[in-house]
């Protein structure tokens, strides 16, 4: 039987071996950056979650990890508004801490604006971004980001984290949506 998320692939943009090589990269960033320092990376649910984890590995010096999910109100399906709520919050102050936001993609900011906003009323020593996907020329609102995997076209991607409608998360590449396969 043919694999179920083979009929909505156009095309793999990221492989899994580029990611690795990527993650692997920002990892050792990370480690220098932070190094002798406190680190508490805090993923974003459910999309970061795989990035997380592979991060972690890569990761060579202490570090926590906490978890945030947030909810947008969209537009329509798939597009961000910038109306956010979040829905499972950290389970620890991040008072003085240096927190480093842990995100599958950026595309227009407006969820990271108000994920930073939030955060930097508790609070911390520093908030910095790392995504791994950037989809630079869909932003509205500028983000500094710290750390990026890779910057993206403006297509629909799924894999690695990332989803269509709740599904394919598990995929180890990214992958581009057949756009004939959903309704747009
Ligand atoms: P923003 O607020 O427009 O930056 O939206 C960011 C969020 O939109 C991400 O955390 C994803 O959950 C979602 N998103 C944006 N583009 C894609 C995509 O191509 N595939 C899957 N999710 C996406
Ligand atoms: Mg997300």
């Amino acid at each position: 039987m043919m694999a179920a998320w083979k009929a909505y692939l156009q095309e793999k943009l990221i492989t899994e071996d580029a990611l690795q090589t990527r993650i692997k990269e920002i990892g050792a960033q990370i480690s220098a950056d932070y190094r002798d320092q406190d680190l508490l990376l805090l993923c974003i649910l459910k999309g970061g979650v795989l990035f997380l984890t592979d991060l972690m590995r890569q990761i060579t010096i202490p570090h926590e990890v906490d978890f945030l999910a947030v909810s947008s109100y969209g537009r329509a399906v798939r597009e961000s508004t910038g109306v956010v709520r979040i829905v499972k919050d950290l389970d620890e102050p991040i008072d003085g801490r240096n927190v480093l936001i842990v995100e599958d993609i950026i595309d227009t900011g407006h969820t990271l604006n108000y994920i930073t906003r939030n955060l930097s009323t508790r609070g911390p020593a520093s908030v910095k971004i790392c995504t791994l996907l950037d989809k630079a020329e869909r932003r509205e609102i500028d983000i500094p980001i710290d750390y990026t995997g890779f910057v993206i076209p403006d297509k629909f991607v799924f894999g690695f984290g990332l989803d269509l409608d709740e599904k394919f998360r598990e995929l180890p590449f990214i992958g581009v949506v057949n756009p004939g396969m959903v309704a747009e």
